[in-house]
């Protein structure tokens, strides 16, 4: 057992924030990063939110985008453990990115407004975590606002986001009268001052009816806070941490991100209790992180938009060994030896050349073309990581060549952009033609966009009515055929060659599913 590569591993905890755009995401990862001392003023972090509003404003976006290559990864060393927060895009129409992101975290904390509650965007991303049983905290946010009242809170976490919950933090009054939280996990009060540079003081307690918390609290709400603790001893369980790193239990936290309140406990349970790097299933074996081989898979591939620049960073995260700069690693899906002389990695917000990295950490390669999502790196053995799904896309439209003349650079433009994973190309088996499917209006300006100006061509859209594109299989194959016969229509391949039904309604499918019981119908392209 190489026990330095051990130790590396085991202080790394890889994880991503996710949250519904405005519950706090940025301000808490800011917070984060100024307990760790990688920034030193609140107010560093620039939002990587492509804000609702800009929504057709292309300027805009790429400005954003810019950004968001520096805040891509965060690392920081923080009481002896190496952290390293992976960003997600908070505008929806970027989800797919959001979901990719998620395969390359060990861990995942889950931000929520006090008062929005559960909000359409964490409950998708939630069932990606429910998909690969990630670990899960939940971090209630704003409670210095007018909000929801905590059990309600608990109740909806438990039934929307479907995961059974125990609060490790409880709130003292909400809102203008907000007192503070009672700390159920290390028996403390933390007494709330509103500030955003400043930490609250702890001070610890026993036992809930010590007379202090009358002191310090007030009668009323020491009272309140009484029963409030009886009532959840009798209906949460003692939290247990191995549910939690199996994914079958979230401990919650309640705080104020803006005021740096709950943060630092939240920091302190989270590097106690969340997972370093875990073994990954690859389709031939499990690859264990302490294994000496390095290897490594592509999550994320970042394209530089300025036409004069035309390269694009491969974020790959680090399954197992070390990895070396200039150390030759072999490119799975090319079987070809690749070298790298500038891997960079992210500390803070700068990124800089690396020499070496260990599971669980992101390294950036620069990258002419080479790679696509998905692909593996190692040592020399054929690996091939699984998990990296790609799920129905929401909208469709066909692709057409509106320049006759630029007709191999769209297809050279195509096949390149949905290897960066931008969008899902499927090929209609009826007709030939290529249809686009995204998750949101704005990949189909994405796309056009960088078509022409970085490969010179021009496409136009035509609009397509479709409910969504379903993988199909089957043990019969006779009754795969007698499908794919009826539905002609509707058939296309993905762009592995893959079977998919492009059903037209929710109607169709359904009956589809009726008539067709021998077929099951996928959502996601991993099955
Ligand atoms: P996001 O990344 O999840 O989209 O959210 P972000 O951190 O940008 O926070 C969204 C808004 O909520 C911000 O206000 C932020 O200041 C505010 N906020 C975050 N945490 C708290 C909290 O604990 N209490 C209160 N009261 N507000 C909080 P904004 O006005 O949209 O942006 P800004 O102009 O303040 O940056």
């Amino acid at each position: 057992m190489n026990e330095e590569l051990k130790k590396e591993i085991e202080k790394r905890r890889t994880f991503a924030i996710i949250s519904h755009p405005d519950a706090g995401k940025t301000t808490l990862t800011e917070k984060l990063l100024l307990f760790g001392g990688a920034i030193h003023v609140a107010g560093a972090v620039k939002s990587n939110k492509i804000k609702k509003t800009a929504t057709s404003d292309w300027m805009e976006i790429e400005k954003q985008r810019g950004i968001s290559v520096a805040t891509s990864v965060m690392g920081f060393d923080y009481d002896g453990y190496k952290i390293n927060i992976l960003d997600t895009p908070g505008h929806q129409d970027f989800a797919e990115d959001t979901f990719r992101t998620l395969t390359a975290v060990d861990s995942v904390i889950i931000v929520v407004d006090v008062a929005k509650g559960v909000e359409t965007q964490t409950r998708r991303l939630m069932e990606v975590c429910r998909m690969r049983n990630t670990p899960v905290i939940i971090f209630v946010n704003k409670l210095d606002r007018e909000g929801r009242d905590p059990f309600d809170i608990l109740d909806e976490l438990e039934n929307e986001l479907k995961i059974k919950v125990v609060p490790l933090t409880w709130p003292i009054n909400i809102g203008a009268k907000f007192k503070g939280v009672y700390n159920l996990y290390e028996h403390g009060l933390d007494l709330f001052t509103p500030s955003k540079q400043t930490i609250s003081e702890r001070v610890e307690i026993d036992d809930v009816n010590n007379p202090l918390v009358d002191e310090l609290v007030g009668e009323a709400d020491a009272k309140k806070l009484r029963e409030d603790i009886e009532l959840i001893d009798g209906v949460y369980p003692e939290f247990d941490v191995n549910e939690y790193l199996e994914g079958k239990v979230a401990p919650v936290f309640f705080g104020s991100a803006l005021n740096t309140f709950g943060v630092k406990e939240l920091l302190n349970c989270f590097v106690k209790i969340a997972p370093s790097p875990k073994p990954i299933e690859a389709e031939e074996r499990r690859v264990d992180p302490q294994e000496e081989s390095f290897s490594g898979f592509v999550f994320k591939i970042h394209a530089n938009m300025d036409p004069n620049h035309r390269s694009c960073i491969a974020f790959v995260k680090i399954c197992s060994g070390k990895f070396e700069r200039n150390v030759g690693y072999k490119h799975v899906r090319s079987d070809k030896v690749m070298k790298f002389a500038a891997p960079t990695a992210f500390m803070a917000q700068k990124k800089s050349i690396v020499d070496e990295a260990y599971p669980g950490d992101i390294v950036g390669i620069p990258d002419t073309g080479n790679f696509k999502i998905g692909d593996t790196l190692t040592s020399g053995e054929s690996i091939h990581f699984k998990g990296l799904p790609s799920f129905s896309p929401e909208m469709f439209k066909y692709i057409e060549n509106a320049d006759p003349m630029k007709a191999k650079q769209l297809d050279k433009g195509i096949k390149q952009l949905m290897d960066e994973g931008v969008a899902q190309l499927f090929t209609n088996q009826f007709n030939g033609r290529k249809i686009i499917g995204t998750v949101g209006q704005l990949q189909f300006e994405v796309i056009q966009y960088r078509l022409l100006h970085e490969y010179g061509a021009q496409c136009r859209w035509e609009p397509l009515s479709m409910y969504k594109a379903c993988w199909i299989e089957s043990d019969d194959k006779e009754a795969l055929e007698a499908f794919k016969k009826r539905k002609h229509q509707f058939m296309a391949t993905d762009k592995e060659g893959r079977d998919v039904f492009m059903a037209d309604s929710n109607y169709v499918l359904q009956m589809a599913q009726n008539d067709f019981p021998k077929i099951r119908f996928h959502f996601t392209s991993e099955f």
